[in-house]
């Protein structure tokens, strides 16, 4: 069973994953963290994420780097939306995603486009959404958590900038498929939200 589990940032898309994937006895691939490792290479390697080529030639990077907490920042997830709208950015990364996605047995994977061009043929999509004043109060709870200083105002700024260019891109925008469950996790709980989306799968697998 293949289960695609898109939606915007904060939306809970990772933790629901994560959840199915536990449940369901599946691997799990958060493509996010892909687009993350090639920004941080970007970083690292003083090159500009705007250029193409640039972005490009940090396709290569180190799986190592996929364990790197920095990789989990909003700047470094700000970078990764600027190097996924390349569409050679995301022609890079394809393969490997789609190789996830139909391994035998299947898998569970969440990101942007994994129910409209990494697997459009999942046996189950879903659409995972939250008002950006609730993800970006999540965001902020979870930074100040971490201990890192966070103001709400800049997230949520930061939050629409970033809704704003993974649906506007040409490439593999991010845009619910037509035949995706939606799930609007506003205000749920975690548990809540999670047990929502099991019967989801259960009732369209
Ligand atoms: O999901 P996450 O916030 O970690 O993703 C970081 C960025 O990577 C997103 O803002 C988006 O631009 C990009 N991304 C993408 N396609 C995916 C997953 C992530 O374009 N399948």
């Amino acid at each position: 069973m293949i289960i695609a589990v898109d939606g915007p940032a904060a939306s809970g898309k990772g933790t629901i994953a994560r959840a199915l994937a536990r449940h369901y006895g599946l691997p799990h691939l958060d493509t996010g963290l892909l687009y993350r490792a090639v920004a941080a290479s970007v970083l690292r390697e003083g090159l500009a994420p705007e250029q193409e080529d640039d972005a490009v030639s940090a396709c290569g990077f180190d799986d190592a780097l996929l364990a790197d907490p920095w990789l989990r920042t909003d700047e470094v997830g700000q970078i990764a939306s600027i190097v996924s709208a390349h569409p050679l950015v995301r022609a890079a990364l394809l393969q490997r995603q789609k190789a996830f996605a139909h391994q035998p047995g299947g898998a569970v994977l969440d990101g942007r486009d994994i129910g409209t061009v990494i697997a459009p043929d999942a046996d189950v999509k879903l659409f995972i959404k939250a008002t950006p004043t609730i993800r970006a109060q999540r965001r902020h709870l979870e930074l100040r958590k971490n201990g890192v200083g966070s103001s709400l105002d800049k997230v949520l700024a930061d939050i629409r900038a970033r809704d704003e260019r993974d649906s506007q891109r040409s490439e593999a925008p991010l845009v619910q498929a037509e035949d995706a469950a939606a799930l609007d996790t506003s205000f749920l709980s975690i548990d809540a939200a999670v047990q929502r989306a099991i019967e989801l799968v259960e009732r369209r697998r």
